[in-house]
């Protein structure tokens, strides 16, 4: 298929493949927008069924972090690489290394930090490549992991839905299902436990889901069941595409907020939910907290208090959302769409 005609391509400014045979690095990085500062998203690494596969997720997830980081209001554009997980044996470490060199031919048009399944560790090794890497855990403005910033923005943002949906202040007392209980889902899980929220959580990970027993008193449920427990709220926290035709009909929360990018697995899921009185929190507003976070360490001195008044902001952006699709009864997802075109100027 031609890019141009790709049906995820979206004026994208550049799209980038590298391949080094040597240590079996093949990935893409794409430029969505760079309006607002250089390109930043993070890399993931993943088992892609083929390299098609790829290159739909690079570009549905570089034009995500435009969207994102306008409406988190950094200053910087909308960029991701994604990295095809090689098949049998390899050597991590040298992989990454190339993976660093492709970033480098970026020239700085491309931030990378983290993703699902690369670590701190992988920053690093990309650092002894290229400096056009965040995310790293020492160094004079490290960041370090951006789980736990994530899952801070996403608390604040269903505070905000909360308040907006059912008219209470806080989580207290209400009831969340949580979707993946990794990096960022976990730590959004003990927030809203040391909150007074009662959970309900799966994970395909058995160890995840009984820590959350053990720790948070958390119910476990069948993966394959989460989306439907009688719950407040229902927090993705997985992968992306949980809002889909087979999912929706057995969602019972009043609102859908968590971290996972691209949750509606098509953007109509965001008019279906609406039809339902479900309150969507746009996912890219939500969990923009890891990015402001590493947005503090591109900046090149990190001070928390900027990070924090990000976060605050997150909650304002949100409430407009709201009010927005309030007035105007049209769904939160095409709300957000257009206010970030507005800040990304392509309007
Ligand atoms: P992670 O890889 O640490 O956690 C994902 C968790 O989901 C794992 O525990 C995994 O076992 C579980 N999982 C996978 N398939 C599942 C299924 N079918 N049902 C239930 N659980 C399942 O990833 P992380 O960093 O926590 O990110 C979670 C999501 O949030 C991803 O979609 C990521 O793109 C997104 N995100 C993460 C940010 C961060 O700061 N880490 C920032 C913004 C978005």
């Amino acid at each position: 298929m031609s890019m141009f005609s790709h049906p995820d391509f979206d004026n994208h400014e550049g799209v980038y493949s590298f391949s080094e045979p040597e240590s079996g690095l093949k990935c893409f990085i794409a430029v969505h927008n760079t309006n607002r500062g250089p390109a930043s998203g993070g890399t993931r690494f993943w088992n892609y069924d083929n390299d098609a596969a790829a290159l739909t997720d690079v570009l549905r997830l570089s034009r995500a972090m435009s969207y994102k980081n306008a409406m988190a209001e950094i200053p910087l554009g909308g960029g991701k690489g994604v990295i095809l997980k090689p098949e049998g044996n390899f050597d991590r470490e040298a992989l990454f290394a190339a993976y660093g060199r492709a970033v480098e031919k970026v020239g700085g048009q491309y931030i990378t930090a983290e993703d699902v399944g690369v670590s701190p560790d992988d920053m690093r090794t990309i650092k002894t490549q290229t400096n056009f890497v965040a995310g790293l855990d020492e160094g004079i403005a490290a960041s370090g992991d951006p789980s736990p910033h994530t899952a801070d923005g996403i608390f604040r943002g269903l505070e905000v839905a909360v308040k907006h949906k059912l008219g209470v202040e806080g989580v207290g007392g209400l009831i969340v299902a949580v979707q993946g209980l990794g990096h960022v889902g976990y730590d959004l899980a003990r927030r809203l436990k040391a909150s007074g929220a009662q959970l309900i959580v799966a994970d395909i990970n058995q160890a995840a889901t009984q820590r959350a027993a053990d720790e948070l008193k958390a119910k476990v449920v069948p993966t394959e069941e989460i989306h439907a427990q009688q719950a407040d709220i229902f927090a993705p926290c997985a992968l992306g595409g949980s809002i889909n035709t087979d999912s929706i009909d057995n969602i019972q929360a009043y609102i859908v907020g968590g971290a996972a990018n691209n949750q509606l697995k098509t953007p109509d899921m965001g008019a279906e939910l609406q039809k339902r009185d479900i309150l969507y929190c746009p996912d890219y507003v939500l969990n923009a907290g890891g990015i402001i976070n590493v947005a503090a360490e591109v900046s090149g001195t990190y001070v928390y208090s900027w990070v924090d008044g990000k976060l605050e902001g997150l909650r304002k952006t949100l409430k407009e959302v709201f009010d927005r699709s309030a007035s105007s009864g049209r769904p939160t997802n095409e709300i957000a769409d257009e206010m970030a075109r507005e800040r990304l100027k392509l309007l």
